[in-house]
């Protein structure tokens, strides 16, 4: 455990985010709680603060209740389903302490907006890139602030087991990752914290440094098969892809429609033997852990509505041109029935 295979996969991945310095972790879900942890800027059990997307893995809610934190969650953009910034900077109150901006589905959400809100009310930002690996805004590498990654493996750069990491330009911030993943009792933070065990082992750290040299060319490999779904489903009107934002590097980690008909839609794909699957059917705040824990933005209304509406089509790194064009042309059967 922690060996010299994890060293080195922490420099690489530090360098391919253009960071200074990673901490590799168990699993995605550490990497935020630690990250919320080791900022300092959350006191476990103080009732502050945490403002997340009501669109995304449950994981990034649990981790914020775990870090002892309340998760707010807020309403995403329509289009994209990534957070709004607008119904972010409407929800802070005196107890908001972090955001955790969530890039949704491999695409980077509106991160400017973000941090000139978080720079504003004196908040810190955590990224979730649990679905972003190698995704850049405006072609620009590197996290100014602090991301967290999950290499569970079917990510776009998954482990044979569960992985995570951070990576910050913040050397201290890293250290004190470092030493939560390790029990936590030699952590110089001014409160003492909890830690746990949330090492990452050799044998994932030795799978992630070979796939991470074949990361960029699989990513395109994603990226041409969205721009063919892209492409052939244009001409729909019941069925609309997620706008993919072409001023960045998007990477692609799910390939996700809206429509109103999409229980019909699925069958229909179903009975061809085309699996479909929905992220998320259920915005955060209606489930029944957060809602009990947590607090839904008095806004919501995007996320209410469209989460009825996406369906995640076949596509990852290893899919053929043929067989996004076969589920393309099934669904273009569906729309012409
Ligand atoms: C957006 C998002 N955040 C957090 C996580 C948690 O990562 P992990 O499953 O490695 O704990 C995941 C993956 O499940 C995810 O997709």
């Amino acid at each position: 455990m922690l060996g010299n295979e994890v060293s080195c996969f922490e420099a690489e991945w530090a360098a391919y985010c253009g960071t200074l310095g990673c901490a590799a972790v168990a699993n995605g879900t550490d990497a935020i709680c630690l990250s919320l942890l080791a900022s300092g800027v959350v006191t476990p059990g103080n009732g502050d603060e945490v403002i997340t997307s009501s669109i995304s893995a449950g994981y990034t809610a649990l981790a914020i209740l775990q870090a002892g934190a309340v998760p707010v969650f807020v309403d995403v953009d329509r289009e994209t389903l990534l957070v709004d910034p607008a119904s972010v900077e409407r929800s802070i109150t005196q107890l908001t302490k972090a955001i955790v901006p969530v890039h949704l589905y491999g695409q980077i959400c509106d991160i400017d907006a973000i941090s000139a809100i978080a720079l504003r009310h004196g908040l810190s930002v955590i990224e979730d890139a649990a679905q972003a690996h190698g995704a850049w805004r405006n072609e620009s590498s590197g996290f100014d602030r602090i991301g967290a990654f999950s290499f569970y493996p079917t990510k776009n750069l998954g482990a044979c087991g569960d992985g995570g990491a951070v990576v910050s330009n913040d050397m201290e911030f890293i250290q004190r990752i470092k030493c939560l993943r390790q029990g936590g009792h030699q952590a110089a933070l001014a409160q003492p914290i909890t830690g746990r065990n949330s090492r990452l082992d050799e044998i994932q750290a030795a799978v992630l440094r070979i796939k991470l040299g074949r990361l960029d060319e699989w990513n395109q490999g994603r990226s041409r098969l969205a721009d063919n779904y892209d492409q052939i489903l244009s001409s729909l009107e019941g069925v609309e892809p997620l706008k993919r934002n072409p001023r960045d590097r998007h990477a692609d980690h799910l390939y996700v429609v809206k429509t109103r008909r999409r229980n019909e839609l699925r069958a229909f794909l179903q009975n061809r033997s085309i699996e479909t699957a929905v992220h998320y059917p259920v915005p955060l705040n209606h489930e029944p852990l957060f809602m009990l824990e947590g607090r839904a933005a008095a806004d919501i209304t995007v996320a209410d509505e469209v989460s009825s509406q996406i369906l995640s089509l076949p596509l990852n790194s290893h899919s053929f041109d043929w067989e996004i064009e076969a589920v393309a042309q099934a669904i273009l059967e569906f729309e012409r029935q």
